[in-house]
């Protein structure tokens, strides 16, 4: 984040006393993605990948869900907790990645391939989760995939995962959709080589959604959730870390003896950044922006995500760690 000023910092303070003020009148709680600003995980009563926060979605005891993260986000928390408020502060803070798929597009796919199951990475709108058999995240994807008795799959929208799951469940065939993450697909391979002959003791940690050369590079690939795991338990002290820069502050605060390293300065999403104090604060204070899903759409979106929750163990109302 770019370095900001004495006044700044006093209109920061201001802002995170009237969130608590809110929070408290409304009953609420916010939910932050680990890609959010640093100032929005600072305040945020839970932080995580897009697993963790769909449990957090189901088990909080809030009344009002802030949802700091992108449209899908706030969706799949509307659709797991139909009887909760939730907010998404910045109504244009959509997904690139959900917007390459639609409705009708995925059912034309379908129709090319009768006997294939479909999979819906989370990263895609109410919609297309309804029009899916089971979801995913890039945390359980490997396991869903195993887990259905179909030898062909659809698997909509992010190729990139979708070929790295491909690469661990050869029995399977994957027919891939063609979308991508802009953010993610920024990073070449050329930027990870020159991060690495900055610092060869550094593994490199990636997310599935890196284009395969940059995941062949990789000495781990996960989840941004996975990633805290994984930089905990690692002997290593240095880490470059293939995914959104917004991960560096959560990483580097939980982590202070380790260092870690962002191979370009180009991994920015721009829509995770849009939520800020005042946006939140503003929500709070006007109850914007609710999102809903119509009650047919969402009943089916919602089992496919509670198909994927079955895949992982989890249980609505299961406590889970942290991120
Ligand atoms: P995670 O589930 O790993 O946090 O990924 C979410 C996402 O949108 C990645 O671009």
């Amino acid at each position: 984040m770019a370095e900001i000023g004495h006044s700044d910092l006093k209109y920061n303070e201001m802002l995170k006393k009237k969130i608590e003020k809110l929070k408290k009148k409304r009953n609420a709680c916010i939910i932050a993605h680990n890609y959010q600003r640093d100032e929005i995980q600072d305040i945020a009563d839970i932080s995580g990948d897009s697993l963790a926060l769909s449990q957090a979605a189901i088990r909080t005891d809030a009344d009002v869900i802030v949802f700091c993260g992108v449209t899908f986000m706030a969706e799949s928390a509307s659709i797991l907790n139909p009887t909760k408020t939730v907010l998404l502060p910045v109504l244009e803070a959509g997904c690139p990645l959900a917007d390459m798929i639609t409705v009708e597009k995925l059912r034309a796919k379908k129709k090319e391939y009768p006997e294939a199951a479909v999979v819906c990475y989370v990263n895609s709108s109410a919609g297309v989760k309804a029009e899916s058999d089971i979801s995913c995240t890039s945390s359980n994807a490997i396991e869903v995939v195993r887990s259905l008795s179909k030898a062909q799959i659809i698997f909509v929208p992010d190729k990139n995962l979708g070929r790295y799951v491909q690469a661990q469940v050869p029995e399977k065939e994957m027919i891939l959709w063609e979308g991508f993450c802009p953010t993610h697909i920024r990073l070449q391979e050329e930027d990870v080589i020159r991060c690495k002959l900055l610092h060869p003791e550094a593994e490199v940690v990636a997310h599935p959604e890196c284009n395969p050369d940059v995941l062949e590079l990789a000495d781990h690939t996960c989840s941004t959730g996975g990633m805290f795991k994984y930089v905990k338990t690692s002997k290593s002290d240095e880490f470059i870390i293939c995914t959104e820069s917004g991960m560096l502050y959560k990483l580097q605060k939980d982590n202070p003896g380790k260092r870690f390293y962002l191979p370009t300065t180009h991994l920015v999403c721009a829509s995770m950044k849009l939520t800020t104090l005042g946006w939140v604060a503003h929500a709070l204070e006007n109850m914007v922006y609710e999102i809903k899903v119509p009650p047919e759409v969402a009943e089916k979106a919602k089992k496919t995500l509670e198909e994927m929750l079955q895949v992982t163990g989890e249980k609505q109302g299961a406590a889970i760690a942290g991120y």
